[in-house]
């Protein structure tokens, strides 16, 4: 006989519990915050159900919710009234997102803020960096990113995550908050970050949407997997501390292969495109959404991820409990 009975460890909830090689944590997960500057009421975001944008006094109670679910991070994204040639509002020091972080840390000091380094949602052009003429100029865009990760950690980032997907950024930024005095808060680089349609939904959420263009200049051809890696191991050399790759679903064989490259923490994004596909077919009953979220996360760390950046975090984190 020649066939294997792989049944045998597939007959009882009991066994199949012994043999399961992953297991998705509610510390697993980073939940993405917005916050918008003026606003008077949480307001949804038509192409992510579930997912709001906050003013500063609704944010306590919704990090609260957070909190009491067990999430111990979570990422913040934030949308100013005034934005600019140079997104001037990303590093000022009454900007949206350092009034938010100061306002968390104060009430949640145990909670791990992450700042989100970007100019998209701060730009007039609605670009990552500073233009120079039509294009994006990479390396005045890194002295102005530094800049923003300094006020960031200045209002109390635990970790900075730069997504601008500029060429020298873990080193232009490690530099800054090195000699501003922030040796020890950490970057978590989105280091293979992939110009991908899965972003659609975020640039409503973040009102981030370019002005003209794409972003194909600067952020990578989902093609590409060598170029990925490459990317990846030059951010490690920068001085990343985590390793990012990002969207999650379609690249989880990058996620893999930068498993068996790196051993720095491994970060998946779940992205907004991600979600709301989900969303809507759960919406219509076309599938089970708590199965399928399971399921998906769950595939996110078998591919080799440690942490996951979902806006299914609350609801996961609700399952884990229930089920706990
Ligand atoms: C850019 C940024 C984006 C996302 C996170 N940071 C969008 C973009 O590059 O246009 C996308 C996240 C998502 O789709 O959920 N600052």
């Amino acid at each position: 006989m020649v066939f294997f009975r792989h049944r045998r460890l597939r007959r009882t909830e009991g066994i199949r519990d012994l043999v399961r090689e992953t297991q998705l944590l509610t510390t697993d997960l980073i939940y993405p915050i917005f916050v918008k500057e003026g606003l008077e009421d949480k307001q949804e975001v038509a192409s992510m159900p579930g997912v709001y944008q906050f003013p500063l006094h609704q944010l306590v109670d919704e990090i609260a919710e957070v909190e009491k679910l067990g999430l111990k991070s979570i990422i913040l994204f934030g949308i100013p009234k005034e934005k600019d040639e140079i997104g001037s509002q990303a590093s000022c020091e009454t900007g949206i997102v350092q009034e938010a972080i100061r306002l968390i840390k104060e009430h949640f000091p145990q909670l791990v803020v992450i700042a989100d380094t970007c100019l998209c949602e701060f730009t007039s052009h609605g670009h990552c960096g500073l233009l120079k003429g039509q294009e994006v100029d990479n390396d005045t865009s890194l002295t102005r990113l530094a800049e923003v990760a300094i006020s960031q950690a200045r209002a109390g980032a635990d970790i900075i995550a730069p997504s601008n997907a500029m060429d020298g950024y873990v080193e232009a930024i490690r530099q800054g908050l090195d000699q501003a005095g922030f040796e020890d808060i950490p970057i978590m680089s989105y280091a293979i970050k992939f110009a991908s349609s899965f972003y659609g939904p975020f640039r409503d959420a973040g009102e981030s949407a370019p002005k003209f263009g794409n972003r194909k200049t600067y952020q990578m051809d989902p093609a590409n997997r060598l170029e990925a890696l490459r990317e990846a191991l030059s951010d490690e050399k920068e001085g990343a501390d985590f390793l990012m790759v990002k969207p999650g679903l379609a690249f989880l064989d990058i996620l893999r292969e930068l498993r068996q490259e790196t051993k720095l923490p491994l970060v998946a994004y779940n992205v907004s495109g991600e979600y709301a596909m989900i969303k809507a077919a759960a919406q219509n009953g076309w599938i089970d959404e708590k199965a399928v979220v399971l399921e998906t996360l769950t595939g996110f760390k078998r591919a080799g991820a440690d942490l996951i950046i979902t806006y299914f975090a609350k609801d996961v984190a609700y399952y884990l409990k229930e089920e706990g």
